[in-house]
């Protein structure tokens, strides 16, 4: 394992136009350098790379990242491969982890293994194909690949082969050429039980399964002639290399063209997925038989956010592609189905009437999300209003679980009006369903208080209008109205209803990421922003769950010492962490500037902006704090019985009180001084 030191040292000398520039031509524009997008076609430069920030982002398709996430995803390289390459190219020494002798045995031992198991997949390959090529009793094989229409060059490109019908020929011709009979078994390609050498794959035409470098880490057999008895496919079991829900059948060969098209084709099979490039249309996987995983689609998102489910019409096909497409959503990626005509799946349909008029069928009959639900229901909603209303609650539910605000409207919209329905209902029922959402997932995650916040994470920077100080008590409209006048008070009640808390974290985690390796002084110390904000953070936690992993991590590096700069967070590994920051960072001012400017107070000087910033954001959020607080006083009070719990309450009220006119001050002070 690299040392955090090392990968630190990387992230510093990385510089994002020394690597981007190494792919792709850029040009000075400003203080930026321009370029056409490596991510997605495109005729006039959109893909933006700023040297200062080190960080890159195209306005077109919205890719954005660090030197070492240009790597991982237009190189397809792998978090610590990007790393050593980006050592390579400055001359950084690589300290790999000191570890125990015992721990280094075993991973040791480890990747043996799973090198091994690699070795003898790639030479099963080679066997499988070419008993298929050139034994005579592995031809039958080769005529039912022909028979299909595989050409031989898709056959050599996909590296079909043949499992010879002999019982243990692959086994024995490996032992001979030295495999352990130990590692076999753990590939998968021999029988498990115990002593046997028996083929795990007999008498089948082989489909070698690869990842995503091109490796083969497992195999589909499939039956030649029908037989109740046995299964159309067997798969290798799960191994230290083959794990299902993590692959997709054919990504290996797609995933340039996924990238090119800015589209992913999914489909059911091996063949579908054979016959689509051998027909030109490269950007086609298959999830193999299985329901596609949320692996599975991050494979997918880390390429194109757009996928296109190809299903036939037949009854499990669509209920296989309904269970997927909320997964979709789920990772705020864009969902389209097409229903094949009748009987038909890619594989017959591209063969069946060639490219042109697949792609045209495609085209044409391409569905978004409430499209394809509501034409299917279409007919028997019609006619019967429980039906109807039925097909409108699943649509909901499917809308509410799309992370994107602004995305949801406009499905929102669309489904009031293919509906005739009411748009202001429907908001109001998929905001249910979100926070129904909500709170379904805080109660797996066991999270102590289980106050869970919608995610107001759209870009829309803008303190929200419903922002409130609390100074004449929260507007008529701060509850929902089924909770107005006899809920028990929570403190989620405040919070669910309100999308100030997540803005004003936001906030709060922009100043720790953009500043946190400054120095600012703490009563008579320079201490770090990091150790700055954190100390004023006590007792007060980040909810938001989308800026939570961020603030753990900022805490969990800090009880380590570290106190680091944006780039750490910009570079992570963590995709979710980069992308974050770098949104982030790119907002850096506008929310302040806005702010300001809607309350038309004057912007201060941009030379301690960074002190008020830090304190604005954390007085803010204390000051919010304190106003929930107070308003569940105010409840508790006004439903108190007895007299003593009264007076509790009473001083409790009086000192939040206290500490509210304080805040208020202190916000006049830090915020609202005017520039000198
Ligand atoms: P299909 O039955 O559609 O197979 O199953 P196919 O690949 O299109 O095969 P042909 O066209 O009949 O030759 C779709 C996928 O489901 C998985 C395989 O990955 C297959 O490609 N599957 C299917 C299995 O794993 N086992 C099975 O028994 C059947
Ligand atoms: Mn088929």
């Amino acid at each position: 394992m690299i040392t955090k030191f090392t990968i630190q040292k990387i992230m510093d000398e990385a510089r994002v136009e020394d690597i981007v520039g190494e792919f792709v031509t850029l040009k000075k524009r400003g203080s930026n350098l321009q370029g056409l997008c490596p991510f997605h076609n495109e005729k006039s430069p959109s893909f933006s790379v700023n040297p200062a920030r080190n960080i890159y982002k195209c306005f077109g398709c919205g890719k954005a990242g660090g030197p070492l996430q240009f790597l991982m995803d237009y190189q397809q390289l792998s978090y610590p491969d990007a790393l050593r390459y980006i050592a390579n190219k400055y001359n950084i020494e690589i300290e790999e982890e000191h570890r125990s002798d015992e721990q280094k045995q075993a991973e040791q031992e480890k990747h043996n293994l799973t090198e091994s198991i690699y070795i003898a997949n790639a030479a099963a390959q080679k066997y499988f194909t070419d008993y298929m090529l050139n034994n005579d009793n592995g031809k039958i094989g080769l005529a039912y690949f022909k028979e299909r229409g595989f050409l031989q060059h898709t056959i050599d490109k996909f590296q079909l082969g043949f499992a010879p019908d002999a019982g243990d020929g692959f086994t024995k011709y490996a032992l001979k050429n030295g495999f352990q009979l130990d590692v076999l078994k753990k590939a998968g390609l021999t029988s498990p039980k115990e002593n046997s050498t028996y083929d795990f794959f007999r008498n089948r035409v082989m489909f070698p399964i690869h990842n995503m470098t091109g490796k083969v880490v497992g195999f589909g057999g499939r039956i030649m002639i029908k037989d109740e008895k046995s299964p159309k496919y067997v798969n290798t079991s799960e191994s230290e290399v083959y794990n299902k829900s993590k692959l997709l059948y054919g990504a290996y060969f797609a995933k340039q063209e996924i990238r090119k098209k800015d589209e992913c084709l999914l489909v059911e099979g091996y063949t579908d997925v054979i016959s689509l490039h051998q027909a030109g249309i490269e950007n086609a996987v298959a999830s193999s038989g299985t329901a596609l995983t949320p692996d599975q689609i991050r494979l997918i998102k880390r390429i194109t956010p757009n996928i296109t489910m190809l299903y036939d019409g037949d009854n499990a096909g669509i209920k296989a592609a309904l269970r997927g497409t909320d997964l979709i959503l789920e990772e705020g990626m864009n969902v389209r189905i097409v229903i094949l005509p009748d009987q038909e799946d890619p594989d017959s349909y591209v063969k069946r009437v060639g490219v042109e008029a697949f792609n045209k069928y495609i085209q044409e009959n391409k569905k978004d999300l409430i499209l394809f639900k509501s034409s299917l229901f279409a007919a028997e909603a019609k006619t019967d209003p429980i039906k109807k209303a039925e097909l409108i609650r699943d649509i909901i539910e499917s809308i509410g679980k799309i992370p994107d605000a602004i995305q949801r409207s406009v499905y929102t919209k669309q489904c009031s009006q293919l509906f005739d329905m009411n748009e202001q209902i429907l908001i109001t029922e998929v905001n249910k369903a979100r926070s129904k959402k909500a709170s379904e997932q805080a109660k797996t995650e066991r999270r102590q208080e289980p106050k869970q916040q919608q995610n107001n994470n759209t870009g829309n920077n803008n303190p929200p209008d419903d922002y409130y100080d609390g100074s004449n008590g929260p507007p008529d409209d701060y509850y929902p109205p089924e909770e107005r006048d006899n809920a028990p008070v929570h403190k989620e009640r405040f919070a669910n209803t309100d999308s100030t808390l997540p803005y004003l974290e936001r906030e709060v985690i922009r100043v720790l990421i953009e500043y946190g390796n400054w120095g600012i002084m703490n009563e008579d110390a320079e201490v770090s922003v990091t150790a700055y904000i954190l100390d004023e953070m006590e007792g007060m936690d980040i909810e938001t769950p989308r800026y939570k992993p961020i603030y753990e991590l900022v805490k969990r590096e800090f009880a380590e010492g570290n106190a680091h700069p944006d780039s750490f967070y910009t570079g992570n590994d963590d995709r979710d962490i980069a992308n974050l920051a770098i949104e982030l960072l790119e907002t850096k001012n506008h929310v302040s500037e806005n702010w300001f400017a809607k309350h038309k107070v004057v912007v201060p000087e941009k030379k301690d902006l960074f002190v008020r910033d830090i304190q604005s954001a954390l007085l803010r959020l204390k000051q919010y704090h304190n106003i929930v607080e107070i308003n569940k006083i105010a409840h508790l009070l006004r439903d108190a019985q007895d007299e003593k719990e009264s007076e509790r309450l009473m001083k409790l009220w009086k000192l939040l009180m206290e500490q509210k006119k304080e805040f208020a001050r202190t916000i006049g002070n830090v915020i609202y001084r005017p520039s000198t």
